[in-house]
């Protein structure tokens, strides 16, 4: 299926150069999710540069994810306005509750973790991420509250 998909998006690039490489690469991953060997491989046979030349370019950039991403994606932010409003804290706690370290995604598939520098909102940190919606925090209980409201709410 992921396969399908880089076909077609490969397909709306027929003449693609490389410097088309990264919004190839964000366009595939934003459809399945991150980036396979298989979709290395493919771009780079669209675009006439070498598989490791691809890998390299894509691990330079930590946008890139090389594992699937949970169903929910929690982004913690470590930037410097973070680290000091407890940010480290909120890191500690969704590893605990989760039972996964920054880039590894759950069992289940539920949840993945990313560790990121600065989000931009450093007007209301500490500040974490799910799919796209932004939660400042001030505890870690917030976040324990947060990811129970989503385990009640898969769970209905
Ligand atoms: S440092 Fe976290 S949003 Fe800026």
């Amino acid at each position: 299926m992921a396969s399908d998909a880089t076909d077609k998006i490969l397909e709306k690039h027929p003449d693609a150069r490389r410097d088309k490489l990264i919004p190839i690469l964000q366009e595939i991953q934003e459809n399945c999710g991150y980036l396979t060997e298989e979709t290395i491989v493919k771009v780079g046979q669209h675009l006439h540069l070498p598989a490791s030349k691809i890998y390299g370019i894509a691990t330079f950039y930590n946008q890139f994810t090389f594992i699937p991403r949970g169903r929910y994606h929690l982004r913690i932010c470590h930037g410097t306005s973070c680290h000091a409003s407890g940010a480290r804290a909120l890191i500690r706690e969704a590893e605990k509750l989760l039972k996964i370290a920054h880039g590894e995604t759950t069992r289940d598939g539920m949840f993945s973790l990313e560790i990121v520098a600065c989000m931009g909102a450093c007007s209301r940190t500490p500040v974490i991420e799910i799919n796209g919606e932004y939660f400042p925090l001030t505890d870690s209980s917030q976040l324990r509250e947060i990811l129970d409201r989503i385990l009640q709410k898969e769970n209905r």
